[in-house]
Parts: structure tokens; sequence; C-alpha cells
């Protein structure tokens, strides 16, 4: 029996998360859903929104399944902490960054899918999936403002282009490090062939920007030409960040399998998800070695909170990756089957697909298909 970390947060992911259960149920699957508690009520009551008896839970279990959670910047953040709570020193931090950086979560892999009859769907021939590097790159979170004497020393002492700010003072000048390690480079560029290579996919496409930023995309390049070389079967395109914007919008039919880093992936994957519906059907997973973390990419959207109205798609989407990844292969293909066959039929719709059709109603069709 599979033990899964049930983590449905607040807003709508409350909401969306009950569509899931709906309709693992029907799948039967032999599972444990252990609650955790995540997201902005525990900030506020507690001063931290990811408790430590919620990363006990996820310790023990063999994955999570996550809806969504309000986040709010530092300072609202801080006037909305418990009175008692105040002036201690609790900082908010995002507990998503948080769980990827603890578990080590370095694949962040966005299907893109046009289901036939989504009326939301840009073509309807695209198939795509994004393997987007999640722990380095520019969001590794090494940053100074203002920069410090020792920083902006080494970095003068060092590179030639640091004289455009000799005069730019301290305070005036913030600076955010891109890193790209050999390792990170490879395990990322690694995951994406070997699921072309498991899903009999045409191609790999790398997106860099190695004509300008030399070093960083450089090397991501050099190691990815270098993997590819151990799958001679699969092509591998090499495509620069805002051409690959240009051309995911004219032919996105053409794509396949694309992998980058970390901010390039955050931009590629929110352009792939709209070509196939938006945020109603876009979902992610966060996957390490051991453990994964599976979610829809949308927020906890508090104007419809509790409101029974938001597709629930994305986190059933979702769970279909769990099940993928807990090597739950035919009840995978079986969930992805029941949700093709509701979009095709196209009687139940949520608003964001022009119908009224609730959110539960959706999960209780696919439900109905299993
Ligand atoms: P959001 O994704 O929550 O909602 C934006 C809009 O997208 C909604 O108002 C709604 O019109 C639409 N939408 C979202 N999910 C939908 C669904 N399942 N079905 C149909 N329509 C849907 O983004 P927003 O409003 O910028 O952020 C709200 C809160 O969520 C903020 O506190 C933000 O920090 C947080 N957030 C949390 C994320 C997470 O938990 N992974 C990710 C993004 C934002
Ligand atoms: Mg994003």
């Amino acid at each position: 029996m599979y033990k899964i970390a049930w983590m449905p947060g607040d807003g709508i992911g409350i909401d969306v998360m009950h569509a899931a259960r709906v309709v693992l149920d029907a799948l039967k699957l032999d599972a444990q859903y252990i609650h955790a508690d995540i997201g902005w009520d525990f900030w506020c009551s507690e001063g931290e929104a990811l408790p430590r008896r919620t990363l006990d839970v996820l310790k023990s279990s063999d994955c999570a399944l996550f809806g969504a959670i309000t986040s709010k910047p530092k300072e609202e953040a801080a006037q909305e902490l418990a009175p008692n709570l105040r002036g201690q020193g609790f900082v908010y931090r995002s507990p998503i960054v948080h769980l990827r950086q603890m578990f080590d979560l370095y694949t962040n892999l966005r299907p893109c899918k046009a289901y036939r009859g989504n009326p939301l769907n840009y073509r309807d021939d695209i198939d795509l999936i994004v393997f987007r590097e999640n722990t380095e790159g520019l969001y590794c979170g090494v940053e100074f403002h203002p920069l410090p004497a020792n920083v902006r020393g080494a970095l003068e002492e060092s590179s030639q282009a640091m004289g455009a700010f000799k005069d730019v003072a301290a305070d005036d000048i913030a600076l955010s490090a891109r890193i790209i390690t050999r390792r990170g480079a490879e395990r990322i560029v690694r995951r994406a062939f070997e699921y072309a290579q498991a899903h009999d996919c045409k191609s790999v496409t790398l997106i860099e920007k190695p004509n300008v930023l030399r070093e960083t995309s450089g090397l991501m390049t050099r190691v990815a030409r270098q993997v590819a070389r151990e799958f001679p079967s699969i092509e591998f395109w090499e495509a620069n960040i805002d051409a690959m914007m240009m051309w995911l919008v004219k032919n996105p039919q053409q794509y396949s399998v694309l992998v980058t880093s970390n901010l390039f992936g955050d931009v590629v994957s929110d352009l792939c998800a709209q070509l196939v519906g938006g945020l109603g059907f876009a979902a992610s997973g966060n996957i390490g070695d051991k453990f994964a973390v599976f979610e829809p990419t949308h927020g906890s959207a508090p104007k419809y909170a509790g409101q029974n109205k938001v597709n629930p798609l994305a986190t059933i989407l979702a769970a279909k990756l769990m099940l993928d990844w807990l090597g739950e292969n035919q009840k995978a293909a079986q969930l992805e089957s029941a949700i093709a066959a509701v979009i095709a039929e196209g009687r139940i719709r949520t608003y964001d697909m022009g119908g009224t059709n609730t959110t539960r109603e959706m999960a209780e069709a696919v439900a109905g298909k299993l």
C-alpha cells in the first residue's frame, strides 16, 4: 500500500484536491492518504507555512500530492502574523521552494498536451513535455543588494565586464547569480533523454542562450551534446530561448521533449501551458531521485475559494503524473483516457472552458468513465 502525503493547502487547493480524491478513489488505488498541513494559515498562526510535523509526514511517505497555497510578499506576511509571534524573527519563505531544496527535487516536469475537444487549445496537435531544472540556475538564491565590497572586489578582479559598473554605488547595484553545475546540467538533460527514449519521442530540444550566456548556457550546451551522443536514435536540437518563444507559437506541433535551466524553464512552461488550455490544465511534477511532489501549477485563486467552481483537471492530471511515477502505468493510462473522453464529449465543462459545471461535476464525470 502506498503512503501518499496529502497537502490541500488553502484557497481552491482544497476544492481541487477534493476532486482529485474522488477520482483516485474511483481508480481504487491501494493507498493511504495522510493529511499534512501547509500554507498561509500555518504561517499566520505558527510562523511556519511548512510545519515540522508536515516534514515528518513527507519523510515517511512515498510521494506527495499538493493543491495550492497563498503566498504574500515579506512585509505583508509580517503584518498578518499572529500578534503574539510578531517581532520574534519569523521570516516568510515559500514552502514550495523549501520542499524542492530539501528533497532535491531537481526535475520540474510539465506535460502540455492538447486533448481533443478542449475549446481552449491553441492548436489540436500539440504534445509537448518540458523538463525544467528546478534547483539551480538564476533561482539558486545567491543574490546581493547592496553589493558587498568583497564580492564586488572579487568580481572586478576576475571580470573586465565589471568595469562598466565602476562608478555605481553599492546600494545602487543588485546582483543575482546564475549558477549552473555540470552535475545539475547532466542530470536534467539525462532525465529528458531517458523520457524521450521510454516514450518513443522523436526529438529533445535544449533551450538556452549560449551565444550570450557563454559560460552558463555554454556548459549546459556542452553537457547536453555529450549526453545526446548516448541516445543516437533521438534527434537533438538546440534553440535559443528568444527564438524558441516565436517557434513555439508558430509551430508548437513540431516539438516534443524540451529541456532547459530554471528561469528559462519557468517561462517556457507557462507559455506551453497556455497553448493547451492554461491554468486549469497545467499539471507538474517536482521529482528527485527518491521523492516527488505533484501539483497543479496554479495558485490558490482566493476569489474562487470554496465555490466549487474552478477546473480540477490540472490536479487530476497531476495525480496521473503521480501514478506514472509510482509505476502504476496502467491506472495512469486509464485515468488519462477517462480525462480525454470527458473533454472530447464536451458535455461537462467548467467556467474556464466556457461551461457552467462545477469542480465536483468534472471530477465525477472523470470518475464515471473509470
Ligand atoms: P492563481 O493561479 O491562483 O489564479 C489566477 C487566476 O487564474 C484565477 O483568478 C483564475 O481566474 C484562474 N485559475 C487559476 N486556477 C484555475 C483553475 N483550476 N481553473 C480555472 N481557472 C483557474 O494566481 P494568482 O491569483 O496570481 O495567485 C493567488 C495566490 O496563489 C497568491 O497568494 C500566489 O502567491 C499563490 N500562488 C501559489 C502557487 C502554488 O501554490 N503553487 C502558484 C502560483 C501562485
Ligand atoms: Mg511559473
